[in-house]
């Protein structure tokens, strides 16, 4: 491990096991400031606290400064709905959080049909050889929110390119500092194109809904927001999920003996939501918190205007909180994860989450209850986790497909 802020130690967070390093800050440097100004915190109460009391920890509300270079990743992420504070955020929230989840409940047969057919080659390839699993770990999430949304799914190479280059691109650490601009352009020109569909021809779809509620009453959704929602949605749909289907497939593999949990559906709950916790998706929130005023955090003075930032992961590792917190434990019933923030801003796509990692991990288990990892897995570092590579086969012991 590096000296504390080093280059060595910013880079120890991008290690394939970055939980050593959080470890140390938190027992040494629970509140941590980067050379680059920003605060990390690493302590479950700390980032629980940053995460729900808005009243003092604002979001951006606009570009923030990158703390890397010249701030390049703030106005492609400023625009999102985790950016804003009220009554901005407030409205955005309202016109979408409803019909985001009927439209997902009224989807789910669709979503069912997917997950099956998608399947389908991979049970096909298994019966000879290795199969990634991070073709379908993308796949099932991108397409499912391309339907629920109602975007054309011949369009599903353009925006997975668009969303690949926008999503990686915020985060504390100079090496997170990537510029999407120019994708989230063309994201955003895209969707923009779609709405202008959908209002000369709407459809049964979350898109068509939003239109109309835009056109009922601008001023309860502005055009600039429905079109912010719409590029949210599509940019947190999916890659989040994946990883957490790909962390979740691994760590089915190393731990039979808890894998049985997905046999049943309350249980099966349990498994995901420790997946969340023990290698949460995304480390660190979409986009920074801004203390309002000073404040004292973990006997730190941190000044207003600055970058706080939660480390979602290292949070769901705090022993203070989760007894042995290394292991991997479902059911462990005790406090809630923070993988999908807290507050305000909670996510919204939270149930979305549980349906598609359930659904496809228990099918998994179902049709191919004899996985085996072919190769050692290859870790993705840095904010998003998740793995670049899932080689799996199945045992010698059964190859018939049920
Ligand atoms: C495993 C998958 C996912 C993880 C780990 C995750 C994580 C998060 C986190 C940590 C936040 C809080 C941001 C903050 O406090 O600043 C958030 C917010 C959000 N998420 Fe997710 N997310 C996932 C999937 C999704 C999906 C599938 C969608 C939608 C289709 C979605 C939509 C959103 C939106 C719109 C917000 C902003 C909410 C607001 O600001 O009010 N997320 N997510």
């Amino acid at each position: 491990m590096g000296t504390i802020g080093s280059t060595d130690t910013l880079t120890d967070m991008h290690a394939d096991d970055p939980y050593p390093v959080y470890e140390w800050l938190r027992e040494t440097e629970p509140v941590y400031r980067c050379r680059t100004g920003a605060y990390l915190l690493t302590r479950y109460t700390d980032c629980r606290r940053v995460l729900s009391e808005r009243e003092y920890f604002l979001a951006p509300g606009g570009p923030w400064p990158s703390v890397g270079t010249a701030g390049r990743c703030a106005p492609v992420l400023s625009r999102v709905m985790s950016a804003q504070n009220p009554p901005r955020h407030t409205r955005m929230r309202t016109a979408v959080a409803r019909s985001f989840v009927e439209h997902v409940r009224r989807q789910q047969p669709w979503v069912s049909s997917l997950c099956d057919h998608l399947l389908e080659p991979v049970v096909e390839t298994l019966r000879y050889g290795v199969a990634d699993m991070t073709t379908l770990a993308e796949a099932f999430p991108r397409d499912t929110i391309m339907h629920v949304l109602g975007l054309p799914q011949g369009d599903r190479e353009h925006v997975s390119t668009l969303v690949t280059d926008i999503f990686p691109t915020s985060g504390p650490l100079p090496e997170q500092d990537r510029d999407g601009t120019v994708a989230m352009r063309q994201l955003t020109a895209y969707l923009q194109g779609e709405v202008a569909r959908r209002r000369r021809a709407p459809r049964d779809d979350l898109m068509s809904e939003l239109v109309r509620a835009h056109t009922a009453c601008p001023e309860a959704l502005p055009h600039d927001e429905l079109v912010s929602i719409l590029t949210g949605l599509t940019v947190a749909g999916y890659p989040q999920i994946a990883a957490g289907i790909e962390t979740g497939i691994v760590l089915m593999i190393r731990h039979p003996e808890w894998a049985v949990f997905l046999d049943d559906p309350v249980r099966a709950r349990m498994f995901v939501d420790e997946v969340l916790r023990y290698d949460a998706p995304v480390q660190f929130t979409p986009a920074p918190r801004i203390p309002a005023r000073t404040v004292v955090l973990g006997g730190v003075t941190i000044p207003a205007g600055a970058q706080v930032w939660p480390v979602l992961g290292a949070a769901n590792r705090d022993p203070g909180v989760f007894t042995r917190p290394d292991e991997f434990w479902p059911g462990r019933g005790e406090a809630r994860h923070l993988s999908f923030g807290g507050g305000a801003h909670y996510c919204l796509g939270a149930e979305l989450v549980y349906l598609e990692m359930a659904m496809l991990l228990r099918r998994l288990r179902q049709r191919l209850p004899d996985l085996a990892q072919a190769r050692p897995p290859a870790q993705r570092v840095g904010r998003l986790r998740g793995f670049t590579s899932v080689a799996v086969m199945r045992t010698e012991a059964d190859r018939h497909d049920r």
